[in-house]
């Protein structure tokens, strides 16, 4: 279990809480080394600590710029040993700084199937372009916005009474099923990345 991975939240933290459960029940062989949270009030901090693991408040609005504040969280991951990132509801996006000290090893969960519904509020996106299918999409993380190769996805039927609530509920459920999935399947190796393709030896 030297497989240190950290975790980047700005809120509830229902996804860190999905990767927490899989790495105690052995789903996931790998050890959170720091959950950091660009905002003291998340929720997720207190799942973090609930957990024992390290927990780092670091807000961007403290520093002058992207990319000093970018090369801080580098700087707090690396000195970590952290050899993937796992964005989970981070609001912040990241640019060459960040995504460049961590080629291909920084993951992203996205609330709908991707390239569909990109950006915010993709459940409500997805009801009110009427798709009967949406889902959860697990991605690499570039300097695109939620464009990243992708690793795994989960379909979820949208039903005619859905509300963004409803069909967001849904979706979390898939959400905090693949995302542990993908992480353990990204550290597990063998795998490549063929132009947008992310390209598994052996099948799920
Ligand atoms: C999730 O819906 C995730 O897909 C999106 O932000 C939300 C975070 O929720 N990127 P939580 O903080 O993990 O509960």
């Amino acid at each position: 279990m030297n497989r240190a991975i950290g975790v980047l939240i700005s809120g509830r933290g229902s996804n860190l809480q999905a990767i927490i459960d899989a790495t105690r029940d052995g789903r996931l062989d790998a050890r959170i080394a720091v959950v950091i949270s660009n905002r003291a009030d998340a929720y997720g901090l207190e799942r973090a600590r609930q957990a024992g693991v390290e927990t780092l408040v670091r807000d961007h609005k403290a520093h002058a710029g992207r990319e000093a504040y970018e090369a801080l969280l580098v700087e707090d991951l690396r000195a970590r040993g952290v050899e993937l990132v796992c964005l989970a509801g981070f609001m912040r996006l990241l640019g060459a700084t960040f995504v460049g000290a961590f080629p291909n090893r920084i993951l992203n969960i996205h609330p709908a199937l991707l390239p569909a519904f990109p950006g915010l509020h993709a459940q409500r996106q997805a009801v009110e372009h009427g798709v009967k299918i949406s889902g959860a999409t697990v991605h690499f993380v570039d300097t695109s916005l939620d464009a990243g190769p992708i690793v795994l996805q989960a379909a979820v039927p949208v039903l005619d009474a859905d509300t963004e609530d409803t069909l967001g509920a849904r979706i979390l459920e898939q959400e905090h099923r693949i995302y542990p999935e993908a992480i353990r399947r990204i550290l597990d190796g063998g795998w490549r990345i063929e132009g947008r393709r992310v390209v598994f030896d052996t099948p799920a």
